[in-house]
């Protein structure tokens, strides 16, 4: 288990996502009303970015061909899930961290 500083709060604003990274490993990552969640960035379907995808509510659409994911869970209506981690957020420093098994 590692713990990864992966954004400063205010890069990602509410309602939005971005990709970052835990070490190597790309993360999407979103902001929906203050509540940070972290997903695995690479979709299930054929590898698209999720961070980059269009956030409604909880769920995101992947921007190659439109498969959609519950960004709190990782679960897509389509059937498969991507991965989801655990996010902290220190209030000290304003930083965003993500902790990958
Ligand atoms: S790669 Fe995401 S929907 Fe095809």
């Amino acid at each position: 288990m590692a713990e990864f500083i992966v954004a400063k709060i205010d890069e990602i604003p509410n309602g939005t996502g971005k990709v970052v990274f835990a070490g190597d490993k790309p993360i999407a990552l979103f902001n929906i009303n203050g509540t940070f969640y972290a997903i695995d960035n690479t979709c299930a379907h054929r590898g698209g970015p999720l961070g980059e995808g269009d956030l409604g509510g909880t769920i995101v659409t992947c921007p190659w061909h439109g498969w959609q994911f519950d960004v709190t869970t990782g679960v897509s209506p389509f059937g498969p899930t991507v991965e989801k981690y655990e996010v902290k957020l220190d209030s000290q420093t304003q930083e965003i961290k993500v902790v990958v098994p």
